[in-house]
């Protein structure tokens, strides 16, 4: 997509937002409202808007004056300093790949370049292609978008159990408080009211925010199974806890740092990476050929009401 295309429709847009009828999706009604017409291609661009700008700080011309710092920057949560670029740069053996710790980088198709032209990746066979694609999927699902899994928004490809994507990640409440703010801070930085971007905050929160939380079906049509994000010792715990169902009865410990050495680019030496190429290789495929229809769920009204 053209980034000047994507300027030019926010460009058009004042920056006063009107009431979310409770009917309409918050994907479907902020898609109209900032890219018009409420397609899927669009509300994958919206997708696209919301995810980038929470990864890598606010970027778009205009916003609303509204800043978000981005997960993949050092900031502060409630005062507390986090870096969660780590997680995602290979320095940290952090990676479910089987059941087995290792160190991946996630940064491989171009970092940030690429993001702020509002794509994916410089390359559909990065493992970053995978990644952020998949996050542009899950997050379309949680925002209820009408048209997730229809031609042009292709439905969640990735791991649907939150708990084991991030089961060695060891994260901390300020860790994963810190990237549900980034999220709701991108969201309002496109004019998303109040009561939205805490909607979508607050959901985010109870699914992922608390450690053993018991099973939970997230996207449609899914099964139950363990979410919780965050797992570190500080994490608040679940009402209804199940720790016994998470492995090492929801005690992780932290991650090593990567045994092999991390380039000054970002970049960790092939031994880390090549093995775990084939995670996303299927998933790049799979999105381009374009996937069924999949009824709307009312997904983000179950998250509400947890
Ligand atoms: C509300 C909180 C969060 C949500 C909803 C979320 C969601 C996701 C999703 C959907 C994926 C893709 C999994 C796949 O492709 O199979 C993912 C992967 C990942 N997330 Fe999170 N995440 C959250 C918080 C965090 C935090 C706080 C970190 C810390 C840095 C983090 C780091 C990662 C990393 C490194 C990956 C890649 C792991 C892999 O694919 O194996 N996430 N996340
Ligand atoms: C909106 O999308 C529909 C379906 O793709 C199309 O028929 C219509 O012409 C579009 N309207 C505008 C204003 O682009
Ligand atoms: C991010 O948003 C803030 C607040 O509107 C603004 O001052 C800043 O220039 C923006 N940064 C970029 C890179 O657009
Ligand atoms: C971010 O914080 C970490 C941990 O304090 C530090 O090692 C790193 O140099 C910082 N990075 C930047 C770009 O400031
Ligand atoms: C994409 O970015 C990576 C660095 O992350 C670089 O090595 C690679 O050459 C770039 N590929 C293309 C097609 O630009
Ligand atoms: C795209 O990335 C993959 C995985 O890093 C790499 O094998 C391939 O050579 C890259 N292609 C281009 C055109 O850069
Ligand atoms: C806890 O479990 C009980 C019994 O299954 C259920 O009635 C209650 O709603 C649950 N509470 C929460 C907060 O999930
Ligand atoms: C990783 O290295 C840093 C310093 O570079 C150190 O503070 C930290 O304790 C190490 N982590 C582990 C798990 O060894
Ligand atoms: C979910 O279930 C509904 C009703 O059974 C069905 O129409 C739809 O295709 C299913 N979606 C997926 C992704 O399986």
């Amino acid at each position: 997509m053209r980034s000047s295309t994507i300027i030019a429709a926010f460009a058009a847009v004042g920056s006063a937002m009107a009431q979310r009828p409770a009917s309409t999706p918050i994907c479907d009604y902020y898609t109209a409202a900032l890219l018009k017409n409420n397609t899927a291609a669009n509300q994958y661009t919206l997708l696209t808007l919301l995810v980038n700008t929470a990864v890598i700080g606010n970027y778009t011309t205009p916003n609303v004056g509204i800043a978000a710092n981005g997960i993949l920057n050092n900031g502060t949560y409630k005062g507390e300093p986090v870096s969660l670029l780590q997680y995602f740069d290979g320095a940290l053996e952090s990676t479910n790949f089987n059941g087995k710790a290792i160190a991946v980088n996630f940064l491989d198709g171009g970092g940030a370049a690429p993001l702020l032209l509002n794509m994916p990746a410089n390359n559909t066979s990065s493992i970053q292609y995978g990644l952020i694609t998949h996050l542009y999927q899950f997050f379309g699902a949680l925002l209820s978008c009408s048209e997730y899994g229809a031609m042009g928004f292709p439905s969640y490809k990735g791991k649907t159990s939150m708990a084991e994507v991030h089961r060695f990640m060891d994260l901390e409440a300020a860790e994963v408080g810190y990237f549900i703010e980034q999220v709701g801070l991108s969201a309002a930085s496109f004019g998303v009211t109040n009561d939205d971007v805490t909607a979508v905050g607050t959901a985010l929160t109870k699914l992922f925010d608390y450690k053993c939380a018991p099973p939970v079906a997230i996207l449609p049509n899914g099964t139950a199974e363990l979410q919780s994000i965050c797992q570190a010792e500080d994490c608040p715990v679940a009402p209804n806890a199940t720790c016994a169902a998470y492995p090492l009865m929801g005690m992780p410990t932290s991650p090593a740092n990567a045994s092999v050495t991390v380039m000054p680019t970002g970049t960790v030496a092939p031994s880390a990476t090549t093995s775990t190429a084939s995670m996303f290789t299927g998933a790049a495929q799979a999105i381009g050929a374009g996937v069924g229809s999949v009824a709307a769920a009312g997904l983000f009204a179950l998250a509400l009401a947890l």
